[in-house]
Parts: structure tokens; sequence; C-alpha cells
């Protein structure tokens, strides 16, 4: 029997692990620098949290979730995104309490049954933040700028940031009708997605891709031009903020985002990397959700980022970021007597804080440097019959091409004083 890896899931494996801790250090050094604190929320919360706030007509609601009910009937369903848990925590555990705005990073996985594909999982990981008390426009200015940082710090840029208001609730029944009125005399000849988005969630039919739909919507009336005046207001002080912090961003109309709990600023980095799923991250404000799921009347807004996407990006542009991790010093154990040592050596190599390893088994000499030289080590120190004799160790640095004896007593002392003050010879970290 062979198991896989279940479909739209994938094992993230040690050669790439530190690319994964490289950009999560990133992440939470952007987000500490900005005085966002680290949430970390259950990966399933109850069903209804989902249904009620991602709302009951999406697309995850409608047909991605995983939802199960365990072994005492309780209806629950792993995250498929972090921003209702990180509210529902918020307000249970009334973090408000501690000043206005709560400014909450999460990293984590989140699940949605969707058709696996380049840059889609079903399984996959997102960079989040949650600030929740305010509707000061420049918080959601902060956000985006904070998004772009972390972006640029990572070598993700450049991007492009699509920027939009989709009002209020109010606001938007009113455009609603107003789209539905516009496109009705050629529903039928809209793909079959969007004709069932007109009846179920018609702002959707905004976000079709499919290019005839498109050509045919061209001209729908605005969301734009159905804003409340305050949304408007909203709107144009976000922009204003964006724009005196030097960000560019595209206005754009048809952009909606895929669930329910939005109201005014909404927004998504994308970039052509990506192909077909093009955003790297989306969120925007949801000024309702908080009370939707039982808190007081409490502004918020938010963005998250797919961590497998962001990688995409750095990829394509070869981004440098982090240092795949290897031994500095590898220790050459030759012979019976010399294995126990020749651990302690490594042993107090790895105390002194100097990555360290050994080959295993009693292989050849020529076996084990072939390895030190493979494992992109500066040093190989080599241990036998002779030098335990003498109590000598020999070092051989793999780089500079010499060679020389130390004691074996303070042998790992001495390499790390000599790592630290030839040159080259910084222990990159991990
Ligand atoms: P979202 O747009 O559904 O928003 O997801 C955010 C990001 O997660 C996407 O831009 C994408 O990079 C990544 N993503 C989504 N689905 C998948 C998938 N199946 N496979 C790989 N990556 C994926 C949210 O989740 C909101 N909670 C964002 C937010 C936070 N809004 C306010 N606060």
């Amino acid at each position: 029997m062979h198991y896989k890896a279940p479909r739209g899931t994938k094992d993230i494996l040690p050669s790439e692990t530190w690319r994964w801790q490289a950009v999560e250090h990133k992440f939470r050094e952007v987000c500490r620098l900005a005085g966002f604190g680290e949430i970390r929320t259950p990966t399933f919360e109850e069903t209804e949290l989902f249904t009620r706030s991602i709302g009951e007509v999406t697309d995850v609601v409608s047909k991605e979730m995983y939802s199960f009910q365990d072994r005492s009937g309780r209806d629950l369903t792993l995250r498929p995104e972090g921003t209702a848990p990180v509210v529902r925590a918020w307000v249970e555990n009334n973090i408000g309490a501690h000043g206005l705005p709560s400014k909450l990073f999460y990293i984590g996985s989140m699940y949605r049954y969707e058709r696996p594909q380049a840059g889609r999982y079903r399984q996959f990981d997102q960079f989040g933040l949650e600030a929740i008390g305010s509707d000061d426009p420049t918080l959601d200015a902060e956000v985006i700028a904070l998004t772009a940082r972390f972006l640029e710090q990572t070598g993700a840029a450049p991007f492009a940031i699509r920027l939009n208001s989709v009002g209020t609730v109010d606001s938007r029944t009113l455009y609603v009708e107003a789209l539905k009125g516009s496109v009705e005399p050629y529903l039928q000849k809209l793909c079959g997605s969007c004709q069932t988005r007109y009846e179920k969630n018609p702002l959707r039919m905004l976000d079709c891709k499919n290019p005839e739909c498109r050509a045919l919507t061209e001209n729908v009336p605005r969301l734009q031009d159905y804003l409340d005046e305050e949304s408007a207001l909203h709107f144009q002080r976000v922009r204003e903020a964006l724009d005196a912090l030097g960000l560019s961003y595209e206005i754009d109309p048809r952009l909606v985002r895929g669930f329910d709990y939005y109201t005014r600023t909404a927004f998504e980095f994308t970039d052509q990397a990506l192909g077909a799923q093009d955003a790297i991250c989306g969120g925007g404000r949801y000024d309702n959700l908080v009370e939707e799921i039982g808190g007081p009347a409490t502004p918020a807004v938010g963005m998250a980022m797919g961590v497998e996407r962001l990688l995409t990006v750095l990829d394509s542009r070869s981004a440098k970021i982090g240092v795949r991790p290897h031994p500095v010093v590898f220790v050459v154990r030759l012979g019976e007597k010399a294995q126990v040592p020749g651990l302690a050596l490594a042993a107090r190599l790895q105390e002194l804080g100097v990555p360290a390893e050994m080959d295993y088994g009693g292989k050849s000499m020529k076996a084990q440097m072939k390895r030190a030289d493979k494992s992109g080590a500066r040093l190989a120190l080599l241990l036998g019959d002779d030098e335990l004799a003498s109590g000598q160790v020999s070092a051989r640095d793999l780089i500079a091409q010499h060679q020389w004896r130390l004691p074996l007593q303070n042998c790992a002392e001495m390499i790390q004083d000599y790592l630290s003050t030839s040159e080259s010879g910084e222990i990159e970290a991990a």
C-alpha cells in the first residue's frame, strides 16, 4: 500500500522549510516593528462562525468547507480563513480592553475544498493581519503599506496594488439592483456561473474571468458611483494616505472580494508570475463583522497573504531570502576509537553555537571527505588513531585549502575563535 498526501496538500521538506522560516521571520519582524502582536487560534471552529461571517452564498461556505461532526455531534469546520477566528477570539477574550485598535497578526494553515491547480491548494498557509477597533482611514493605509513593505523586503517587488471601495451594506444593495437591471437584457449570454451569481451573489459577476462575460459587462454601472457619502470620503482619505506614503496603486472598480463581510476598502496585491491565481494577498475593511458574531459594533480592517504564492513570486524573481542551513564544521572520524571522541567534539561545537555534523557507519576517509565537501562545511576536523594518540586534531580549511593541527582538549573553543577571527569565517544563521 502506497499512501500519498491528500489531493491539494503537499509536504514541505527540509530543502524548502528554511525559505518558509525566512519569510515567516521577516513577517514577524515587520509586524513587531508596527506593533502587531501574534495571535494563534485553533485550526477548527464551530461551523456557524464561518457560515455567518463569510456568508452562506459565497463559494467558500457553499462548496469549499471541510466540515465535520465530532464524536459528540458538534458541527465543526477546518478554518478556511483567519479573519472570523481572530474576531471570535477578540470578542471572547475581550482583547479590546487592552486599548484600541487591537493589532494582531497570524501565521497558519487554512483549508478549502477547491479544485487544485498551480497556486491553489486545499491546505495552504496564510500570513494575516487584523486591526480591530478603529475606522481611521490611515489604519487601512497602514495595513496596505505594511504589506507592501514586507513584500519589498522579501524581494517580491514589483507587484500591483488594486484598490476599491465596496461601500456599506446599504449602498451595495442599491448598487446590486442597478447591476442586475443593467445585466438582465443579456443575462442568457453570460456563462453558467454568472447566471447563478446573478441570482445568488450578483457582485461576483464583476469578478468573472471569462472574456465574453467581461466584454458583455464592460459598461455596467460602477460600484463607486453608488457609494454613500461617508464611504466615498473614507475611500478618498485612504487614497490620500497611500499617495503620501508614495505607494502606487490602481483603482479597480471591478474588485469585489469573495466574502460577505467586507465593507468600504477592498484591495488585492497581484503578480503576473502567479498566472491565473494572481493574488498574492487580499483584504479590506469589515466594519460589521464583530457585531455580526456577537461583539460590540466595532470597525476593523485586515489582510491575508498566501505563503505558497509569495514563495512562487520570490522564486520567479530569484530573490535571495534566508540561508540554506549547512554545517560549518564537518567532523571526520576514522576508526573505532575515534567514534565517541568525534561525537563529543561535534557536540561541544554545537554547544558553542557552531553548526557541526559528522558521517556515520565508519565510512572511509575518502567517502567522509566527499560528504564534507558536499555539505558546504568550511572546515573538516580529522580524528583518527594518530590524532588520538597525540591528543591532536587535524583541521583542514576546505575553502582556504590549508591544514594545521590543534589540541583535542580545547579544539572546539579554538575552532570557534578561528571562525570568528578569520576572514569569511562568519557562521551564517541557520
Ligand atoms: P482571501 O482573498 O480569500 O482572503 O485569501 C487571501 C490570500 O490567501 C489570497 O490572496 C491567496 O494568496 C491565498 N489563498 C487563498 N486561497 C488559496 C488556495 N486555495 N491556495 C493557495 N493560496 C490561497 C482571506 O482569506 C481574508 N481572510 C483576508 C482578510 C483578512 N480580509 C480581512 N482580513
